[in-house]
């Protein structure tokens, strides 16, 4: 068992409200950018998955969702590597869709710009990415990113669809760890 979050929860970095306010934005602007398109949505598990939903309700152009489970290994659990795999694969053919990934947060680039070489083979119309946050100051490998919810400093952060070593996904807002006060378990 993890302990309580307040112990090691440094500051709430986006709060419920602000989360929310800015989905709704872009939830108007791929309404608006993909009108009259059939726009397929795909959730990257498992931390896209509220932002998903999220989005989903602020989206008012007919569309699907399907999803992806990406692991990455080779690397510490804080960090991934070019290693990527496909845990779980999309259950319908994307030729001819409009693709737009959903991810929580871009940190090396690794983990995306994998799926994307992956997903560009079955000739989709179109494959662009909605990531809820933006760690650029850490990438890696270029990944071209149409909708970003926010910007933010290289912290490690949880909640709304984030983990900390799996747990604590569930937390309506973004907070950041004090690293210097959380202890793993072993
Ligand atoms: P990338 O391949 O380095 O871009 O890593 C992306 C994946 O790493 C994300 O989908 C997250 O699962 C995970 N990740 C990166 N930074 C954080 C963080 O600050 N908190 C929680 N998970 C993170
Ligand atoms: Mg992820």
């Amino acid at each position: 068992m993890v302990e309580d979050y307040k112990n090691f929860l440094a500051e709430i970095l986006i709060d419920r409200k602000e989360l929310q306010e800015r989905i709704a934005e872009l939830g108007e602007k791929i309404s608006k950018d993909y009108k009259g398109k059939d726009l397929l949505l795909v959730c990257i598990l498992r931390g896209g998955v509220f932002f998903t939903v999220d989005l989903m309700k602020r989206i008012d152009i007919p569309h699907v969702v399907e999803f992806m489970g990406i692991s990455s290994y080779g690397a510490g659990a804080r960090e991934s590597t070019g290693d990527v795999r496909i845990t779980y694969d999309l259950q319908i053919n994307i030729r001819g869709k409009h693709v737009l990934l959903v991810e929580d947060i871009i940190d090396s680039g690794h983990t995306l710009s994998k799926v994307i070489e992956k997903l560009k083979v079955q000739n989709p119309a179109s494959l662009e990415v909605c990531t809820l946050l933006d760690k650029a100051s850490r990438r890696e490998v270029d990944v071209p990113i149409k909708y970003c919810g926010f910007d933010i400093e290289d912290k490690f952060v949880f909640g709304y669809g984030l983990d900390i070593d799996e747990y604590f996904r569930g937390l309506p807002f973004i907070g950041v760890v004090d690293l210097d006060k959380y202890q793993p378990e072993d």
